[in-house]
């Protein structure tokens, strides 16, 4: 990776110092905001967990001197004010959501990092040049409408009526739920700011997800790319007859085709070229009885890649695959793609400096791409921007196991102010 030792020292020569200790209340107190039915830390977009939740967060950013608004999109948005009024921002965070019955870390890390970066930094006396706008993206999760990065998204002006008539498996659009929690979704549609106002640079800091960086031994992990989505909503139709009376031969049994296509998507995911990965989440039948053969199946499912070409092509033949498959048990299936996000690269001068703001601080580093999608792959559209990652132990993630020790996330915090640093000169 060119461009190593190219981090720039502060005006006041002084490093941001962040505090492990303020870092490890700070997640105490958050992890309170949790629906108490649900296993481990549950705090979806629409419940009223997240929305208590955030309240901590905008006290937690009024609190570290930052002023804060919620835009008409949802974002929690803190902003401090730099030396230089009408210079294009610096920007970082993440998310505080989660998906049902996970962790701790997963986006909270991007949000709480950035708080306390902004507490290290006015503590080591150094004011920016730039205006750092700090933000707590709304429900990034993907949630049951299959939609993910909702507030990032309307950030970078794509966030449209198509997405406010998607509807979840009980048939309820999108926009109701907005109406329903507050929010008005043609105004959440004009929150585009982010195209009006010019922002410098965009740096995340996030947990890895994934295993590299332990099974590696590296505290750091620079993000290159972040993997596009395709999601998959197949609908098989056979036909419902007596499960008692109807010999095997003769059925059209709409879940038997549903479950060779799930076995389909696996091997697509296994036969991947480079990172490339392949699920089906969700099948659901109908009509459910045990003595009926099922008559029509909805099967939810997602491909995951960092190159471009695998996506579409495993689209093509995963089509041809699951129609020509349910056609053999006499199924008709209906294949409809829904694309979430594009193979989004890091911006390479952004990449270099995290990797030698790394070097500078001692720390030790890996270059890796995201499986995982962020709200930065959204953020791209507007500026360059780039991710930090710190370890997952044992890989885990969205699982009520998900853990990253405070000592891995103060260096992560650490990196992320002095990348924010470096970038800040006009
Ligand atoms: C978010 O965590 C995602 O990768 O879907
Ligand atoms: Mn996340
Ligand atoms: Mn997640």
């Amino acid at each position: 990776m060119e461009g190593q030792g190219r981090m720039a020292t502060p005006s006041t020569g002084r490093t941001p110092a962040p505090s492990a200790e303020r870092l490890h209340q700070d997640w105490d107190e958050l992890s309170r905001f949790a629906d108490p039915d649900l296993d481990g830390w549950t705090r979806t977009v629409f419940s009223e967990a997240y929305q208590a939740s955030r309240e901590f967060i905008r006290g937690r950013m009024e609190d570290a001197g930052l002023s804060v608004t919620v835009d008409a999109a949802g974002n929690l948005v803190g902003r401090l004010a730099g030396r230089a009024p009408g210079a294009p921002a610096l920007m970082t965070g993440s998310h505080t959501d989660t998906v049902r019955s996970g962790g701790r870390f997963d986006g909270v890390v991007g949000v709480l990092g950035a708080i306390e970066v902004v507490r290290a930094l006015r503590e080591a006396g150094i004011s920016l040049q730039r205006d750092l706008i700090v933000v707590d993206f709304f429900g990034e999760e993907t949630n049951e409408f299959g939609l993910g990065c909702l507030g990032s998204r309307a950030l970078a002006g794509d966030l449209g009526p198509a997405h406010f008539d998607r509807t979840d498996p009980t048939g309820t659009h999108l926009g109701q739920r907005y109406t329903g929690s507050g929010l008005d979704p043609d105004r959440a549609m004009t929150a585009d700011w982010g195209r009006r106002e010019p922002i410098h640079r965009y740096v995340e800091l996030h947990v890895e997800q994934g295993p590299v960086l332990e099974e590696r031994g590296s505290e750091i992990g620079v993000v290159t790319a972040i993997a596009g989505i395709e999601r998959l909503l197949a609908r098989f139709a056979g036909r419902q007859d007596h499960a008692g009376t109807m010999p095997m031969g003769d059925r059209r049994d709409a879940l038997v085709a549903a479950s060779e296509a799930v076995l389909a998507i696996r091997r697509e995911g296994c036969g991947a070229p480079v990172y490339g990965v392949a699920t089906t989440s969700r099948v659901d039948s109908q009509p459910g009885s045990p003595n009926v053969v099922p008559g029509s199946t909805s099967l939810y499912a997602e491909l995951r890649s960092i190159d471009p070409d695998w996506l579409s092509s495993a689209k093509q033949r995963l089509a041809q695959e699951i129609s020509a498959k349910a056609a053999e048990y006499g199924v008709a299936a209906e294949i409809e793609w829904r694309h979430d996000n594009d193979v989004v690269p890091a911006d390479p001068d952004i990449q270099d400096v995290v990797a030698a703001t790394a070097d500078e601080l001692g720390l030790t580093w890996e270059a890796q791409p995201s499986g995982a999608t962020h709200d930065a792959a959204h953020i791209a559209r507007l500026c360059p921007a780039g991710m930090v990652f710190v370890p997952s132990q044992a890989g885990r993630s969205h699982c009520p196991e998900e853990f990253t020790s405070t000592e891995h996330i103060e260096k992560g915090v650490r990196v992320l102010a002095s990348t924010l640093v470096a970038l800040d000169p006009l």
